[in-house]
């Protein structure tokens, strides 16, 4: 599933963010064509912006991405959205990832690596890296304190569930979250962390799209 529908408030642009240029394709280009190609994955999801299903329709069929199975509406919130696309993923499915559009440069081994652990028993993976910045707890410009960063990581997408935990997890009233892991952990599912990909960075403001572009082109 390909999390597409949010609006893009720091990215700034005159459209959402799936649907700002990267070099000469919208940004949801990217990854909606990487996991098209992966042999990992049998069918995707979009989740788009409100007036954009159209569009994003016609992107998949311009690149040839015949695993789209369906195109939804995306919600106010990020979990609103995931939840809407969760509802059309076939009950046959026993895996579900689900990856940020804002997140472009995915690939099949970081994608190997979250499923791996789901045929061992775990309910969930996915890829973090270890923090390099000391971190610090401040309270408006006021540090506070120094975060101990051992046993910290940076989690990113694509996150992979057994498809009954993530859909349990979404079930009844469900506060807005920023990961879906977080929820399948409130419910006290075993979600494994493994080594993420700094190329899997997320596009969150204008110059974060220069810096893709710069990591595409090498
Ligand atoms: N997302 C979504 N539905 C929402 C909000 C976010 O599907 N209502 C998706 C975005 O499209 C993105 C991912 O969740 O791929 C991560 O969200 P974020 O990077 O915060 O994107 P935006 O919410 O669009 O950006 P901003 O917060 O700057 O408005
Ligand atoms: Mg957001």
């Amino acid at each position: 599933m390909l999390a597409a529908a949010g609006s893009g408030e720091r990215l700034g642009a005159d459209r959402p963010k799936a649907f700002a240029r990267l070099g000469d394709r919208p940004l949801l280009a990217e990854s909606l064509e990487r996991l098209d190609g992966s042999d990992w994955i049998d069918e995707i999801v979009i989740a788009a912006p409100p007036g954009w299903e159209e569009p994003a329709i016609l992107l998949a069929e311009e690149l040839g991405c015949g695993k789209v199975s369906s195109c939804v509406t995306g919600g106010a919130t990020r979990t609103d959205s995931v939840r809407t696309a969760l509802a059309e993923v076939p009950e046959s499915a026993v895996v579900v990832l689900v990856h940020d559009a804002a997140r472009p440069l995915v690939g099949d081994e970081v994608i190997e690596r979250i499923l791996a652990p789901l045929s061992e028993g775990w309910d969930g993976a996915i890829p973090g890296l270890p923090l390099a910045d000391t971190l610090k707890r401040v309270d408006a410009e006021r540090v506070v304190e120094t975060v101990d960063r051992s046993g910290l990581v940076a989690v990113q997408t694509p996150q992979a569930f057994a498809a009954p935990v993530l859909r349990k997890a979404f079930e009844g009233d469900v506060a807005a979250a920023s990961d879906c892991s977080s929820l399948v952990e409130e419910r006290g599912g075993r979600v494994r962390v493994v080594e993420g990909d700094p190329r899997l960075l997320k596009v969150t403001t204008a110059g974060d799209l220069d810096v893709v572009a710069a990591l595409l082109a090498s």
